[in-house]
């Protein structure tokens, strides 16, 4: 496979979206051919499948894990892998990590989360996975809390750290961002970490992000 899969992980509202524009942005400016995803709800058939996992009632957690695993696996086959192939860039909001994280750990549901994704992307690994850190609402777990609000920021803690912990486990496919920082400094980072690790897989050179400048304006 000719091309570059770099997938954006962490938890809510951590900033991924302005991340991904951003390298998007630099990348195609450097002539690279750009595919910009996510999950779940990449493709039409995923974003029936998103509709139904967000549909506002309960649905049971084996079923919800399921409908992340098959929008996935339609969307590997039919957008993901395609783009690669192709010999482009493919930069995701959310893939596997995501999973084990929400079902696997918050959910319960263990190893087997994983297990059934790796099934339905038949392995598609990431080259690299940036990881947006964020201490989630800091500040709240010092104040007094409802009990609604003090379950919501624990469990927030916990995506965090365990996205840490995966990221720990594989450190060299891994890039661990201080997102709590201004937009341009954290896109810094985000593009020098890209640029590591597509130099790694042998492809050609990116050029830094320039911080503090609109990417493209004329000087
Ligand atoms: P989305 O609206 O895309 O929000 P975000 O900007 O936070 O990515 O919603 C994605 C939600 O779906 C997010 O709360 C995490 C959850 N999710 C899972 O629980 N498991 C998964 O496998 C994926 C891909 C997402």
């Amino acid at each position: 496979m000719s091309g570059f899969f770099v997938v954006f992980e962490g938890g809510d509202g951590v900033g991924k979206t302005t991340q991904i524009d951003r390298l998007a942005t630099h990348l195609r400016a450097a002539g690279r051919d750009i595919t910009v995803t996510r999950e779940p709800g990449g493709t039409d058939l995923g974003v029936e499948l998103r509709q139904a996992i967000m549909h506002g009632g309960h649905v049971a957690p084996r079923a919800e894990a399921l409908l992340y695993a098959a929008d996935r696996a339609h969307h590997i086959a039919t957008k993901v892998r395609p783009a690669l192939e192709a010999g482009g860039v493919v930069i995701q909001d959310r893939y596997i990590d995501s999973s084990v994280v929400y079902q696997g750990g918050a959910r319960g549901l263990g190893d087997e989360v994983e297990r059934i994704s790796r099934w339905a992307t038949e392995d598609l690994v990431p080259h690299l996975t940036v990881v947006l850190d964020m201490e989630p609402h800091a500040e709240r777990l010092d104040r007094d809390l409802d009990r609604v609000e003090r379950e919501t920021a624990e469990h927030q803690h916990l995506i965090r750290q365990a996205f840490l912990d995966r990221a720990a486990l594989e450190p060299a496919r891994y890039a661990v961002i201080d997102a709590a920082r201004s937009i341009d400094e954290v896109a810094a980072d985000v593009t020098a970490a890209v640029a590591e690790s597509m130099a790694a897989a042998g492809l050609p050179p990116v050029p830094a992000e320039p911080v503090g400048l609109e990417p493209w304006g004329t000087p």
